[in-house]
């Protein structure tokens, strides 16, 4: 069998190490994240820019929370974050990716952040992870087209697709929480364990938070329930874990039902 390349085994270990519950502003991610960025910057074929200098993220954050404040529709709140130089993940990425799928649904999908297919086409979740997701959305009859928003807890790709770091999430924390103010979906699935634990606020590893309910509130007033659930891009590597997924989707159709939410 030949050997997967260095990027790609690495990724597929810190991302396993994600999905298990190890903290993406841990040492050890850090430190793999930090070994990667400088081995590629090092190399001749080096094609991810390495992120500008970081400006300081408690002031980046806050001026986030102001600009985002400051937006009552989708389309400013779009043009703001498209516009917010506030996060050093941008310098890196050829697009900002928002959102896409229906305004005003029922129904908000949140992952973790673009990747390569993303980046370049300014759409979340339009990769092979993002074409599962659409078929397990489908099994429960969701769609972007017809009843559901899909957006992420970063709008910014991360060098060699690391997890985003802790204050990186931060920075765009605000423009997530209006989103759902100004979008008011009933029900939250976060997808995956960064924006799980980020949404969440909590340490615990994605393997007990899938299958569970939770209360969601903003800081804007807006409440939802939120269903954690395993990221497609795990299921792909692991396709024995599809049976959970396929569980708990089943448990987000059932409790549609019970708080009345009609799909379009
Ligand atoms: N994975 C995510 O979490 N989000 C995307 O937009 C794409 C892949």
């Amino acid at each position: 069998m030949p050997e997967p390349s260095p990027d790609l085994a690495l990724t597929a270990l810190t991302d396993w190490w994600g999905e298990m519950g190890v903290a993406a502003d841990s040492d050890v991610m850090k430190a793999y994240a930090r070994a990667q960025t400088v081995e590629k910057a090092s190399s001749p074929k080096a094609s991810v820019p390495l992120p500008r200098k970081a400006q300081d993220p408690e002031a980046a954050a806050a001026d986030a929370k102001s600009v985002a404040a400051a937006c009552t529709t989708m389309e400013e709140l779009v043009k703001a974050i498209t516009a917010f130089e506030g996060c050093p993940l941008k310098a890196g990425c050829q697009t900002t990716v928002v959102f896409d799928g229906a305004v005003g649904a029922d129904i908000m999908v949140i992952g973790e952040g673009p990747g390569a297919e993303e980046d370049r086409t300014g759409k979340p979740f339009v990769g092979k992870a993002g074409q599962l997701l659409d078929r397990m959305l489908a099994a429960i009859n969701l769609s972007r087209e017809a009843n559901t928003l899909i957006t992420n807890v970063n709008y910014w790709r991360p060098p060699n697709n690391r997890n985003p770091e802790a204050d990186e999430l931060k920075v765009c924390r605000p423009f997530v929480d209006r989103m759902i103010e100004i979008t008011a979906p009933k029900f939250i699935i976060a997808a995956g364990a960064v924006p799980a634990k980020a949404l969440l606020g909590v340490s615990t590893g994605i393997m007990k938070l899938r299958g569970t309910e939770h209360e969601f509130n903003t800081p804007g007033g807006a409440e939802g329930r939120l269903f954690p659930i395993l990221h497609p891009a795990f299921l792909l590597r692991r396709p024995q874990e599809k049976s959970r997924a396929w569980r708990d989707l089943q448990m987000i159709e059932r409790r549609m039902g019970e708080f009345g939410i009609k799909l379009d």
